[in-house]
């Protein structure tokens, strides 16, 4: 097989290319931001026939032949020499080369959550027009996919949450570092602030809506501290399977590369009499905001949810360059979420459009504060 990874250097990425040399899969394409130094380790390691980086600058400084900025990005989706496309870029970059991939009918391991979120709709139809298979990375969704496997169609779905590092109390004062420190799962630091604000589990509700094509109502959330069930669905008659399984992404990323079939764990097995109990709260939306805007970004029409993701971005880089305090978060998210008055979206231009408008709106309100 061989494969191209978007996001290499990250978390994700970085996961996807151990397993890939433990199967020796070839990788023919690695994408990265701006960690230059990681790159060039992983291109020395993988000899990629295709590179690409965010900036012109950094190209030029790796060589001749690399691709740079949203072209670069979505020629990396859609090499023709590859069998499968990661896509583990952080944030709405992702977007764009997801459309990319699923209309190029790229089977796409995706973990970028920020795609579905924005463009579920657009993409959904690029990849059944064009027979794009998406298989997400996602735990969540990943657990579902093979919950999925069933023949009969669940009643509900339930995705879980840790709770983030304040699920049991804040400090005082919550410093940045205190955000980043997440209690079960090692992530990059745009997901590990959605987690400690909840927005990761508002943006994985949308994502279930369209990867899995239930009705809004039939999309629930559980607090679950231990991070150890990751889905359940309920049957007709009342009946739960879950999905169970260590808060390690190797897994999902291994099902996703060779899907549908089953290598050999990838990490130390969840050893069920080792478990200290597991324990499960309701996530009310009258207690949760985040949760609640998960709701309506999963009733309403699907700008609502690219504006808020597009909010949600610059709020989360402003939060990390210490501009604003993890408490604003939110606040601004739903500020811009009031102003705004939801439509369809249908093409990948007006995705983009909306993503942008959120991330303005946000941006006037904090540069207001400043
Ligand atoms: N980590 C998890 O456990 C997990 C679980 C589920 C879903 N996800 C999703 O997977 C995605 C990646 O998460 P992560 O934890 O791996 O994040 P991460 O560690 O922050 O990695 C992000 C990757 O994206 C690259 N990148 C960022 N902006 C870019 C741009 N404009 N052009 C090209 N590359 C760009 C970064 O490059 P540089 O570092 O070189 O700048 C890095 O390789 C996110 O959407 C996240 O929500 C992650």
């Amino acid at each position: 097989m061989k494969i191209s990874v978007l996001g290499s250097t990250g978390v994700i990425g970085t996961l996807t290319l151990e397993i890939a040399e433990k199967y020796s899969v070839e990788v023919v394409g690695l994408a990265a931001g701006r960690n230059l130094s990681k790159l060039s380790e992983q291109i020395q390691r993988f000899g990629p026939k295709y590179v690409g980086v965010e900036r012109r600058e950094d190209a030029e400084k790796l060589g001749k032949d690399v691709l740079w900025g949203r072209d670069g990005l979505n020629r990396l989706a859609t090499l023709e020499e590859a069998d499968l496309v990661v896509i583990a870029v952080a944030g709405v970059a992702g977007i764009e080369p997801t459309y990319m991939a699923a209309l190029a009918g790229k089977r796409i391991a995706l973990a970028n959550k920020e795609s579905l979120v924005s463009g579920g709709k657009v993409i959904g139809e690029a990849a059944r027009r064009s027979g794009a298979f998406i298989l997400p990375v996602d735990s969540e969704h990943n657990s579902l996919f093979q919950l999925l496997l069933f023949p009969e169609k669940p009643q509900e779905l339930i995705l879980t949450a840790s709770g983030g590092p304040f699920f049991r109390g804040k400090p005082a004062v919550i410093k940045i570092q205190d955000v980043l420190s997440h209690p079960t799962w090692k992530m990059g630091k745009k997901i590990t602030v959605d987690s400690a604000t909840l927005m990761n589990k508002a943006f994985e509700m949308v994502e279930a809506r369209w990867l899995f094509g239930l009705s809004p109502e039939k999309i629930k959330v559980l607090i679950h501290p231990q991070s150890v069930v990751h889905a359940l669905v309920r049957m007709k008659d009342g009946t739960l399977f879950a999905h169970l399984g260590p808060a390690d992404m190797r897994i999902p990323i291994q099902y996703a590369l060779f899907y549908p079939e089953r290598k050999p764990p990838p990490s130390q097995p969840l050893d069920l009499a080792s478990l200290q109990g597991l324990e499960f709260y309701e996530a009310p939306p009258e207690k949760y905001p985040a949760i609640e805007l998960g709701y309506r970004m999963i009733q309403e029409p699907c700008s609502l949810a690219a504006v808020i993701n597009g909010a949600n971005d610059f709020v989360v880089e402003s939060f990390l360059q210490g501009k604003i305090p993890f408490e604003r978060i939110l606040d601004v998210i739903i500020e811009v979420s009031k102003v705004h008055r939801p439509y369809p979206l249908s093409g990948m231009e007006e995705v983009l459009e909306a993503v942008r408008e959120g991330r303005e709106r946000a941006k006037k309100i904090i540069e207001g504060e400043g």
